[in-house]
């Protein structure tokens, strides 16, 4: 099998190591850099024939080589791998060389491959991120879905993971809503600083020719060109930023799927995964596992550590470009598909789900959960809060001791707590009103849980039309 030559052989006696060459290479995994580069290359063809570097016919003959080049790559599935290569760059090089002979060497003028690393892999993450946001949509539509779906389902609302007051189960999936939300803020807010050519910077000081990086950055769609080469070749923070926003975004499916792994267990018993996203046991017969989610939790410890990874790689270098940059790429590659298949998984669980809104409505009014609306109440009749709380506490403590809930106390009982107790009482502690009391801006109230289930469609809607 032929191999390609590599670039930079004319100071060269001796052959490369061939374990060293392996160690060095990373055509294995910046394939995935093709199309960026190569579009990337088209442009900077471009540039160099208005540079007065190649003639028209030598650019329209690189152009086409390009154009040729993404052809085959998209039909002859053996394309990358019949030609070994240290990386992307050298592929492509050696494979328009191949085709059009001499004037494919023309092409490296006035760029390094660091300007050209750093273009493709902006040029290809900036892809990345759009989608990344859409299929979050995905999974923000999936949630309106199953909030939708029951929509007066009523959960006991928790914190330090003990029963604390009722919520609607559709003010819960809107709360993931908000989070994913923000996820996507933080992503186009990232998408915009990736969205900067470093093209025309060379290896670290710049090029000599007449290249017109802003041209350049208009025909490849950036918004703006580096402002400083030395900065531009070697900086990745706009990588640092994309993981931690996707560091984020696992951490609030870690949190969702940890919520319905607790509430799928026997002990709550809260809600019912479909089957097509679980798993059995090969020796439990009785066992239903909520698999999907345990991954999507599992799996958010690797994007963090691509996180860490990437910082503690760019910590310590000198200016500018270091082989140590090479080490970018993975942990993007594998944040990217780590990102988009948990999205995807949490939407089609999420899609499929049932609440048991039978179980979910009685342990949400057993555990005292009206309690504070009982302080509330007194509160209304006058009581300085704190002095109500204590009186409720008592109250709560006979209740336990006679095993029954607040509702279930005699007037007369609760009146040797409190004078101010009078028969309204019982209204006040009811589920019903204890919900609809929550009824400021963000509160669980159902009037304020569907005017926001409402507000979160249209805002879908309008991004899709
Ligand atoms: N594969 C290299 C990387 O990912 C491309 C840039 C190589 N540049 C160099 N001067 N050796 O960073």
């Amino acid at each position: 099998m032929a191999e390609s030559k590599n670039l930079w052989g004319g100071r060269f006696t001796e052959k490369t190591d061939a374990g060293f060459a392996e160690f060095n290479n990373s055509f294995s995994f910046d394939r995935r850099l093709f199309f960026a580069d190569v579009h990337a290359s088209i442009a900077h063809c471009g540039a160099l024939f208005q540079a007065g570097v190649l003639t028209r016919l030598e650019s329209e003959r690189i152009k086409n080589g390009l154009n040729t080049i993404l052809k085959r790559a998209d039909y002859d599935k053996n394309y990358f791998d019949e030609l070994p290569s240290e990386d992307i760059h050298s592929f492509i090089e050696a494979r328009l060389v191949q085709l059009i002979g001499d004037a494919g060497r023309k092409l490296h003028t006035g760029r390094s491959r660091n300007d050209q690393v750093a273009t493709a892999f902006r040029l290809w993450l900036r892809e990345e991120i759009e989608e990344i946001s859409k299929i979050a949509r995905g999974l923000q539509r999936a949630l309106l879905k199953t909030a939708e779906n029951q929509k007066e389902a009523i959960l006991p609302g928790y914190t330090h993971l003990q029963r604390a007051q009722p919520i609607l189960w559709a003010h819960w999936c809107l709360a993931y809503f908000e989070m994913f939300s923000r996820d996507r803020e933080r992503l186009d807010e990232v998408w915009r600083r990736v969205n900067v050519l470093p093209l025309g910077t060379a290896a670290l000081a710049g090029t000599s020719f007449e290249i017109d990086r802003e041209e350049v950055a208009r025909e490849l769609g950036f918004e703006g060109v580096s402002a400083n080469s030395l900065d531009a070749v070697s900086d990745r923070d706009f990588a640092v930023e994309f993981v931690g926003a996707c560091a984020l975004i696992m951490v609030h499916l870690s949190r969702l799927a940890e919520d319905l792994i607790i509430y799928t267990s026997s002990e709550f018993g809260f809600i019912e995964l479909a089957d097509a996203v679980s798993t059995g046991s090969s020796i439990m017969p009785q066992k239903k596992n909520p698999d999907a989610l345990e991954l999507i939790r599992g799996k958010a410890g690797r994007v963090f550590g691509h996180q860490t990874a990437l910082l503690t790689t760019l910590k310590g270098l000198p200016m500018a470009y270091n082989k140590d940059l090479q080490e970018d790429k993975e942990v993007v590659f594998d944040t990217v598909d780590t990102v988009k298949i948990c999205l995807r998984v949490a939407a089609i669980v999420l899609k499929n789900l049932h609440v048991h809104e039978e179980k979910t409505r009685k342990a949400a009014t057993t555990g005292y959960l009206n309690a504070t609306e009982l302080a509330d109440y007194l509160v209304q009749k006058d009581v300085p809060f704190r002095l109500a709380h204590d009186t409720v506490g008592k109250i709560v403590m006979s209740a336990i001791s006679q095993n029954k809930e607040l509702d279930e106390l005699d007037l007369s009982e609760m009146q040797k707590f409190s004078e101010h107790i009078e028969a309204d009482v019982f209204e006040a502690l009811s589920l019903e009103q204890t919900l609809a009391s929550k009824n400021q801006i963000g509160g669980t109230a159902p009037e304020r849980v569907f005017e926001a289930l409402e507000s979160a469609k249209e805002s879908l809607e309008m991004e899709e039309n």
